[in-house]
């Protein structure tokens, strides 16, 4: 067996690691064999000469295969799982979820907590009063099974080596690698178990990666490993250059999501949405987009999406009166009126700087341990190309005290840029990927 100093050499000079070779690297990095400091420099090397699609597919697969992997199928029926890269507002997945599931397809799906700026999926729904997001694996499937959808935390460990590696990463400032980063999803995704997967891709100022090129790139390399993994994956490029919808934090955004529902959402919001279900929905009944797209807004229309989730939230534990009476959800005992410092139009938003300023207000955590306050956040009142009057409201601060109303106001200040005219239309849906 080459020593692992050979295989760092190999990367860095530009030549390709055998399956077996990466194999080796994913199992002794897991089992300590191979140390911290010689991983990162693999991970450097990676960084700097990238992988091919055969080496990134490996490296995948061995991650993947480092821990759990979840066999749905007692489950009846084309099981379509549903990612996003991440994003400023993201509440997509409590309205595509019971929309896609009011539309016979299964949705058994493990999410995620909010990290760095982003939210996550299980922070909103365990921002419902007795929602609850840790089902044992019995309870999940039993789940998908009465009501069509489970939305919960991870059970078990679903590729562990992901975990150490990315914490390496992050610490060794090769976090930012495309390749890294394809792997580092996919790992999880195949591990989750579903049948197949579509991926939202979220580019712009307030996506994990910026650039639209770049993001493009991302998706083609996971459509990839996917396809290769023998699960058929679609990519959605869509954009976080300004939040979607006007909400931003934990129950702010289940109150939205309830309106979207309802068909009354925010029009990028719904946009979105109604983008996402279909491919998820194509996917499952193995139809046009187009023809989803009909079942999708049916879904809505008819009230079917808005009864499977009030059904998901019962099932999970959840007091459904608070989502027929979102009104009675905790509020801020705060609620700070941010205003325009000046008149014209809104030409551009830092989203990443609201997703932070939303975690100041007490929306996010800065340590994992961390307890997040559920009812503090942001509601937008204008976005990009509004045109606004010095002094109007520009946003309410939801929070538990003025000093940190006041804290978060501050920072918001370089949060937004106002010209004399409109700027470009945000393109909202971009490329897809299959
Ligand atoms: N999300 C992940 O799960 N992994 C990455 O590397 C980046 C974002």
């Amino acid at each position: 067996m080459e020593r692992f100093v050979d295989l760092i050499h190999n990367k860095k000079t530009g030549r390709e690691l055998s399956d077996t070779d990466i194999k080796n690297m994913v199992r002794g990095y897991c089992d300590g064999s191979i140390p911290d400091y010689q991983m990162s420099a693999m991970l450097m090397a990676i960084c700097f000469n990238g992988l091919s699609d055969r080496e990134l597919t490996t490296l995948t697969l061995a991650m993947r295969d480092s821990g759990q992997i979840n066999d749905l199928s007692s489950i009846p029926g084309i099981k379509v799982d549903k990612h996003s890269t991440g994003g400023v507002g993201d509440k997509t997945t409590l309205i595509i979820g019971p929309i896609a599931a009011a539309c016979g397809i299964p949705i058994a799906k493990m999410s995620g907590r909010g990290l760095g700026f982003t939210g996550g999926t299980i922070d909103k729904l365990e921002s419902i009063p007795g929602f609850r997001t840790d089902l044992s694996t019995e309870d999940f499937f039993h789940a998908v099974q009465h009501t069509g959808i489970c939305l919960n935390g991870q059970t078990g460990e679903l590729a562990p080596a992901d975990k150490m590696i990315y914490a390496l990463r992050d610490v060794t400032a090769t976090v930012d690698s495309i390749p890294l980063i394809a792997a580092s999803i996919m790992s999880k995704k195949l591990a989750a178990g579903s049948d197949k997967i579509l991926l939202d891709v979220t580019t712009g100022n307030g996506a994990f990666i910026k650039d639209y090129q770049q993001s493009l790139e991302l998706a083609h390399k996971m459509v990839t490993i996917g396809t290769k993994a023998g699960k058929n994956t679609v990519a959605q490029l869509t954009s976080m250059d300004e939040p979607l919808g006007f909400a931003i934090g934990n129950n702010l955004e289940v109150k939205e999501a309830i309106h979207a529902l309802h068909g009354d959402g925010p029009k990028d919001l719904m946009d979105v949405c109604y983008c996402l279900a279909s491919h998820m929905i194509s996917l499952g009944k193995e139809i046009s987009v187009e023809e989803a797209r009909m079942l999708a807004e049916d879904a809505i229309h008819s009230g079917r999406a808005w009864n499977t989730f009030l059904a998901m939230v019962q099932e999970q534990g959840g007091d459904i009166s608070y989502m027929e009476h979102p009104e009675r959800l905790p509020q801020a005992a705060v609620i700070y009126e941010y205003k325009a410092a000046r008149s014209g139009y809104i030409t551009a938003m830092d989203t990443e700087g609201f997703g932070t300023v939303a975690g100041i207000l007490g929306a996010g955590r800065s340590r994992k341990e961390d307890n997040i306050d559920v009812s503090a956040g942001i509601v937008l009142c204008h976005k990009v190309n509004d045109h606004v009057t010095e002094g109007d409201t520009l946003a309410c601060l939801h929070t538990s005290s003025l000093e940190l109303a006041q804290a978060a106001a501050e920072k918001l200040e370089g949060c937004y840029q106002f010209g004399e005219s409109p700027g470009e239309a945000i393109r909202l849906i971009g490329d897809v990927v299959v």
